[in-house]
């Protein structure tokens, strides 16, 4: 070989890792609208401060629509098509059936983009910047949100049936989220979102009437009150006791008390791995803050459809392309 080529090769080999590196990372960008849909963020805002005024609790629903998203094959907006002959939905799953919330202040929103400039916001970047949204209009934390995400044709019923559940164990929890990339650290951040919304009954009665060590007992007893033993499975209580409609670390102050609702709560302060992380989160808001609004951008982050791949729906229920 040519002495002279063998730079050549050296440069060559160096432009295509940097392409396939762009290709997997890069494509996502905070001004990814800027030019296509300037007022795209304005309008998710609006759409999201109006919808949590009507209603407070849809801040909570709205974050956790975005986490049962990227769980399932991705943030691809799969958990918002709609059933068809062919096709399950993510919607029907058990841990979203009755449960998950807030699909139609999203589809209000892609309508109102869809009007302004149609067929460039993806469904799945609604839902991203919507949690964002929906935090800070509660009080929470902000951060900025990559975007480019686009929307699946598909659903997947089956690893939405996966979902992690109120009955894990911390293991299966911290194994779950490792699945998708995060650490224990960022399970534990997570899970502060439950500092906000509410939980049906039927999801935290056996805590509250086994008599277990770990359930403060005053607590159980009040809890019992809204949660019969035999009936009234929707019975709503809030998932955080104290403060149920602020964004803020008092869930992590529950837990030390015993008084998490579900059992996912509770076991990540009696367990070893994850102890330590809720007392740092009981003493400082500010680190939950930080580290929540950090875990968040990594969630949204699962896997994204960018490029070529997966379309831009014309309305967020359907497999239909809104654009050619
Ligand atoms: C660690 C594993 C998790 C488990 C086992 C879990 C489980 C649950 C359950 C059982 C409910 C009550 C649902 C109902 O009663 O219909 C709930 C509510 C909620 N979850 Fe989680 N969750 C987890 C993690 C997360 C994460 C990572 C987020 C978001 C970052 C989140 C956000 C929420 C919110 C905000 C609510 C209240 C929703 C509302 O009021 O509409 N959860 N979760």
């Amino acid at each position: 070989m040519p002495s002279h080529t063998t730079p050549c090769i050296v440069v060559l080999s160096c432009l295509l890792l940097l392409l396939s590196l762009s290709q997997c990372q890069g494509l996502l960008s905070p001004t990814f609208y800027n030019k296509t849909c300037p007022n795209a963020l304005n309008i998710i805002r609006t759409g999201v401060n109006q919808a949590v005024s009507r209603e407070r609790r849809m801040a909570a629903s709205l974050i956790r629509l975005h986490f049962h998203d990227c769980f399932v094959q991705g943030c691809d907006a799969s958990i918002l098509l709609d059933e068809t002959p062919t096709m399950e939905s993510e919607k029907t799953a058990l841990p979203n059936l009755g449960s998950a919330r807030g699909y139609e202040v999203i589809d209000d929103i892609k309508h109102e983009l869809e009007t302004s400039c149609p067929g460039i916001v993806s469904c799945a970047d609604v839902l991203s910047v919507a949690a964002r949204d929906a935090s800070v209009a509660v009080g929470g934390p902000s951060w900025t949100v990559k975007l480019g995400r686009r929307d699946s044709t598909k659903a997947n019923h089956t690893i939405a049936e996966t979902l992690p559940g109120p009955f894990d164990n911390l293991d299966t929890l911290i194994s779950s989220f490792a699945n998708k990339g995060l650490y224990a650290r960022d399970l534990v951040a997570l899970s502060g979102a439950h500092t906000i919304g509410q939980a049906q009954c039927f999801l935290f009665r056996d805590r509250i009437y086994d008599n277990g060590t770990d359930i403060d007992a005053g607590f159980a007893s009040t809890r019992r009150r809204q949660c019969p033993k035999n009936t009234g499975n929707g019975q709503l209580a809030p998932l955080d006791v104290v403060t149920p409609n602020s964004f803020d670390n008092n869930y992590y102050k529950n837990l030390l008390q015993k008084k998490g609702l579900l059992q996912s709560d509770q076991v990540l302060f009696s367990g070893e791995g994850t102890h330590s992380i809720v007392l740092e989160y009981a003493r400082s808001p500010q680190l939950f803050e930080a580290d929540f609004a950090s875990a968040m951008i990594k969630m949204s982050e699962i896997q994204p459809l960018t490029g070529q791949n997966g379309i831009i729906r014309k309305v967020c229920g359907a497999a239909l392309h809104s654009s050619i």
